[in-house]
């Protein structure tokens, strides 16, 4: 073994995550954890894991950000055509994980995926600076490049093309997807490695209504 990390472990001595501290529901459980990561000014707290397969279910997972979340899921932004749109375009589903290790925290989700619709993305593609925008419509997300110089020139032909005061249109391509969660899980590391798991599941018997589940570590 090059590097021997299996002494490497923090005692998790918190105040743990017990059935009676949890919200009604998932979403507000996440409110409270995600208001808890901003306060330990945690570096980019929406930076979530998204996990998706494709056809014959060979996992592949990347980092996105969430630009947010309600009773519906979380959204976030991206090229339909890259790996992750080829792999969600053949099975609509992902897993996200959440990985605020400051805390001693992790919230796991899964569920369907779906586009969040034009106006939607239309409405994730206007706030973003003018560089981000030219970098998203210069180039086709993971697809192989010849050198950064060719992405470069891709950008400032673009750039010059369209004037600093007139709107970059958004890539047709380019948009939000939604996980829908059919469960999520609040991960609290305890101590003696006793870690607390609540899991919201949704219960598709009750007609979407959720139940909890505590989860051995
Ligand atoms: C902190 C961080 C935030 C990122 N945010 C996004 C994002 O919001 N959308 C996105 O498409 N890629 C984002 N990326 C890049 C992705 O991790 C990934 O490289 C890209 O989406 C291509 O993934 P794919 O080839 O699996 O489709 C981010 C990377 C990091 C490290």
């Amino acid at each position: 073994m090059v590097a021997d990390l299996s002494r490497m472990r923090r005692d998790y001595a918190t105040r743990g995550l017990r059935e009676d501290d949890l919200a009604g529901t998932w979403v507000e459980q996440f409110d409270r954890w995600f208001a808890d990561a901003v306060a330990a000014e945690l570096p980019e707290p929406n930076a979530v894991v998204v996990a998706t397969a494709d056809a014959d279910g060979a996992p592949d997972a990347r980092i996105v950000l969430v630009k947010g979340y309600d009773e519906a899921g979380f959204v976030f932004a991206t090229s339909y055509a890259s790996a992750k749109g080829a792999q969600l375009a053949v099975n609509p589903r992902a897993a996200l994980v959440f990985p605020w290790h400051a805390l001693q925290r992790q919230v796991r989700v899964t569920g369907r995926v779906e586009r969040v619709g034009e106006a939607a993305s239309d409405d994730l593609w206007d706030p973003r600076p003018r560089g981000a925008q030219l970098a998203a419509a210069a180039s086709v997300q993971s697809t192989t490049v010849d050198s950064r110089a060719e992405l470069v020139e891709r950008l400032r032909r673009l750039d010059a093309e369209t004037p600093e005061d007139e709107k970059l249109p958004r890539p047709a391509v380019w948009g939000g997807y939604r996980v829908v969660p059919d469960s999520v899980e609040f991960w609290q590391g305890g101590a003696d490695r006793l870690h607390d798991r609540l899991r919201f599941v949704r219960d598709d018997a009750e007609g979407g209504g959720w139940f909890v589940q505590r989860l051995a570590p």
